[in-house]
């Protein structure tokens, strides 16, 4: 049976886009949820005929209420993966111990965590960047690495031109890795993510 998929995303979506673009992941994409009203990524899901819904962290005064709204809405759509397509928000260990849960992140890891990974690759000067797929655990950007794929840096590389060459990766990558957690080809081994043939 194909897996129940839900996404968490908070602007653009172009990665949730690539999920949605495929049909042969061996799930389905079940939600969206966005933590942000206006985020784009809920037009595209509505467009793509998948439920999408806000839990919205403004409408929250506390961090912790907020969380167990964002809870009780996926745990509503009984999700076997979800999926962090551009996610902006860190969510609790109890969050991320409940599900198994996927993050697509633009640098290659652990070099450059955070929200800020191509602005300081290219302030640091590095000539080889790329793209990270990782189970979440409760440190940011430090779960096991499923997929790996580096990106040149050119000279003349704006934090803009370098994130589309990115995005590029990372529409092919993230897909990949949810396409083998769909058909139970991943294992964690401690930081060790084998792929099963
Ligand atoms: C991507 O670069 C992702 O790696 C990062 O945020 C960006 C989201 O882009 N976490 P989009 O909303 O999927 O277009």
């Amino acid at each position: 049976m194909g897996k129940r998929l839900v996404v968490l995303a908070s602007g653009h979506g172009s990665n949730a886009q690539a999920l949605f673009d495929r049909d042969d992941l061996g799930g389905d994409v079940a939600a969206v949820v966005a933590d942000v009203a206006e985020a784009r990524v809920l037009h595209r899901a509505e467009a793509a005929g998948i439920e999408a819904l806000c839990v919205d962290r403004h409408a929250y005064g506390d961090r912790s209420e907020w969380e167990a709204a964002l809870v009780e809405a996926v745990a509503h759509r009984t999700p076997d993966l979800v999926i962090l397509a551009g996610f902006m928000r860190i969510l609790s260990g109890a969050f991320v111990r409940r599900w198994p849960t996927l993050n697509v992140h633009p640098s290659l890891l652990p070099s450059f965590p955070g929200a800020h990974a191509v602005e300081d690759a290219l302030a640091h000067g590095v000539k080889l960047t790329g793209v990270t797929v990782h189970f979440v655990v409760e440190e940011v950007d430090a779960g096991p690495i499923v997929m790996q794929e580096a990106v040149g840096v050119e000279p003349d590389d704006t934090p803009e031109t370098l994130h589309n060459r990115l995005k590029a990766v990372e529409h092919r990558l993230l897909p990949a890795a949810v396409g083998l957690f769909c058909a139970d080809r991943l294992d964690v081994v401690g930081r060790n993510v084998r792929i099963k043939p």
